[in-house]
């Protein structure tokens, strides 16, 4: 079953917790910025041998000072209206889950990948984000959808019982 919780990820006790990071995986704002400042310089150290990381990939590090065991960092597009974004960002959620169950990630929470700084319309990723996480929620023992606001977690549910 996938939970829907409207909190700060870097709080939630989950095996790992995923990044809505930059191509370059050396922090940012938002919700990567929260990450960094919650996991401690390490987190960067160890992003930076990573190389960086293409749009709709994955990557994962350890956790460092978070409850969470591990952050796995993933880049969603940056909205300008097309289909291949639609096919990025449902990417970002399937590679996420890719990289989790290499490293026996058994509990996984996601923040809602693009839709802050990068501008992706919040309806539209919701679906996105709700069907990939249908296809492998049964591989998983938690599949958290962590929504910042109480507005985005009343989207998310309305998408998630009409799905
Ligand atoms: N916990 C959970 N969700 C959060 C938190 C938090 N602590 N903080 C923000 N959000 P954004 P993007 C939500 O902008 O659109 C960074 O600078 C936020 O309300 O963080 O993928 C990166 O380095 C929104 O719903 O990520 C990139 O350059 C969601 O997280 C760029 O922003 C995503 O918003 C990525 O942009």
């Amino acid at each position: 079953m996938i939970e829907l919780i409207q909190a700060d990820i870097t709080t939630l006790e989950v095996d790992a917790i995923v990044n809505a990071a930059n191509n370059s995986l050396l922090g940012g704002g938002g919700v990567d910025g929260a990450i960094h400042r919650a996991a401690g310089p390490e987190l960067l150290e160890a992003c930076r041998p990573l190389g960086g990381c293409n749009t709709g990939d994955a990557k994962i590090t350890p956790g460092f000072k978070l409850p969470a065991k591990y952050v796995i960092h993933t880049v969603g597009p940056v909205y300008h209206g097309g289909d291949a974004e639609a096919a990025l960002l449902a990417s970002c959620y399937r590679r996420s889950f890719e990289v989790a169950l290499e490293n026996g990630v058994k509990s996984i929470a996601f923040p809602a990948i693009s839709t802050g700084v990068y501008g992706y319309p919040k309806d539209e990723a919701a679906r996105i984000a709700m069907g990939v996480m249908r296809e492998f929620e049964g591989l998983f023992e938690r599949v958290v959808a962590c929504l910042h606001s109480e507005g985005d977690l009343l989207l998310y549910r309305k998408v998630l019982e009409g799905s």
